[in-house]
Parts: C-alpha cells; sequence; structure tokens
C-alpha cells in the first residue's frame, strides 16, 4: 500500500492503490479544502506534489485545462490525482491563517520602528 505524506504537518497514511489524494487525505484526517468534493469545478483541493510524483496517476485533459501554467509548478487537484505509489504533497496554507500572520507581521513591523 503506497504512503501519502501530508505537508507542512507531515501526516502520512498508507492508502489502497487507485484512491485519490482527497480521499487519502480524508483517510489521514488531514483537510484538503473543497467544495465540490471531487467534481473539477470548484478548484480549491490544489495541493503541490514535492515528492515522489511518479506516485501518481498523469492528469486526464481535463485537469491539465483547469491547472494551466500550476501544472508547471507541480500542482495538482487532490480529487483527480490517484496514489499508485510513495508520493508527498504539500497544503497550501489557509487563506484565513496566511491574512492573519501578514497582518501580525505587519503589526510587529510598525512596532520596530517606534
Ligand atoms: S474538490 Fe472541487 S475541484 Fe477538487
Amino acid at each position: 500500500m503506497p504512503e501519502v505524506e501530508f505537508l507542512p504537518d507531515g501526516k502520512r497514511v498508507n492508502v489502497r492503490a487507485g484512491l485519490t489524494l482527497l480521499e487519502a487525505a480524508r483517510q489521514a484526517k488531514v483537510a484538503v479544502r473543497t467544495r465540490c468534493s471531487g467534481g473539477l469545478s470548484c478548484l480549491m483541493c490544489k495541493v503541490r506534489v514535492v515528492g515522489g510524483v511518479e506516485g501518481l496517476t498523469e492528469p486526464k485533459q481535463a485537469e491539465k485545462a483547469k491547472l494551466g501554467a500550476l501544472e508547471a509548478q507541480g500542482y495538482r487537484f487532490a480529487c483527480q490525482a490517484r496514489v499508485t505509489g510513495a508520493v508527498t504533497v504539500e497544503l497550501p496554507e489557509d487563506p484565513l491563517k496566511a491574512a492573519i500572520r501578514a497582518q501580525l507581521k505587519r503589526q510587529q513591523e510598525e512596532e520596530d520602528l517606534w
């Protein structure tokens, strides 16, 4: 059973070959943002493959069309990529957390000025 690792937390799960990354994430209790649960319409389930790209099925034409330039940067849609071997993927940071981090950084920089 192939192992899937989810970064940045480093959670790992062994899954049956043929499951999607989204299904693997659910088994690992890793939250992947989604609204369509696999319909390739919400485009929220993007993950970046950082290791073992050969451990995933090749993207089909519909996925390639929706990924566009992101494909060259290693992105896949978790609901479309099926696991065939060991793979490591990185989840994007939650947009709310990113906004809070940016605000805290700005505040810290302002405080440093005084
Ligand atoms: S879950 Fe909506 S596109 Fe993948």
